[in-house]
């Protein structure tokens, strides 16, 4: 997982318990306390579940209520971070269909090149007239988070559209399907 992720799940535990909870998130997750995560390298994904683990239970959030969480400070970073890419996106579904893309290039950044296809390939996205259908396989099994985040861009554009998860890897099934519908 690239340390961009390790960086604002850290913020954003800093800004709503302080520091002495990232430091106890970092202790419980077996992460040194001077440990930097640099936004363009990659770091294991199973030290990350460990953090993101650690994290829920420090904050006492469910798996939801800190996918939402997490969600909303990764929007509110990336707008100050990324202007650009709202900037060029038109439109939720512009911005949506973009989002695989924008991944790539920080798996193209990453210096490991063994890490590169582990970051390209969690995400795969069809376009339909109506529809993108987003397919997600991932260790994380983050789909909670982009549902979340789908929600957060399509509200960025003042755009409604209804979100299906056709099959979920927390569910068991191989990949998560997820389908947002514009009506
Ligand atoms: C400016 C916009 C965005 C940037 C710069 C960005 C960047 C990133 C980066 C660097 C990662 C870590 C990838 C990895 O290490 O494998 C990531 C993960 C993720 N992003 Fe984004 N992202 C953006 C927008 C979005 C949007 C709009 C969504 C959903 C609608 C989304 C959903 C996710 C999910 C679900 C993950 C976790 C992937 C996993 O490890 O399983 N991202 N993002």
């Amino acid at each position: 997982m690239v340390g961009l992720i390790h960086t604002i799940l850290f913020n954003m535990v800093d800004q709503l318990a302080g520091h002495e909870k990232t430091r106890k998130i970092r202790e419980a997750a077996g992460v040194a306390s001077d440990a930097e995560f640099r936004i363009d390298e990659n770091y294991d994904d199973a030290e990350f579940r460990n953090v993101l683990a650690a994290a829920r239970e420090q904050l006492g959030l469910t798996q939801q209520q800190a996918e939402a969480a997490f969600a909303k400070a990764f929007y509110e970073d990336s707008k100050e971070r990324w202007p650009t890419w709202f900037a060029i996106s038109k439109s939720g579904r512009d911005f949506l269909k973009r989002q695989p893309s924008i991944h790539n290039g920080f798996a193209t950044g990453v210096s490991d090149p063994e890490a590169r296809p582990i970051i390209r390939d969690k995400f795969r996205l069809e376009e339909r007239d109506d529809r993108l259908i987003v397919h997600y396989r991932s260790p994380n099994k983050l789909c909670g988070v982009y549902v979340e985040l789908a929600k957060l861009v399509l509200a960025h554009y003042n755009e409604t559209a209804d979100i299906e998860h056709v099959s979920c890897q927390n569910n068991g099934d191989d990949a998560c399907e997820i389908h947002v519908i514009w009506n």
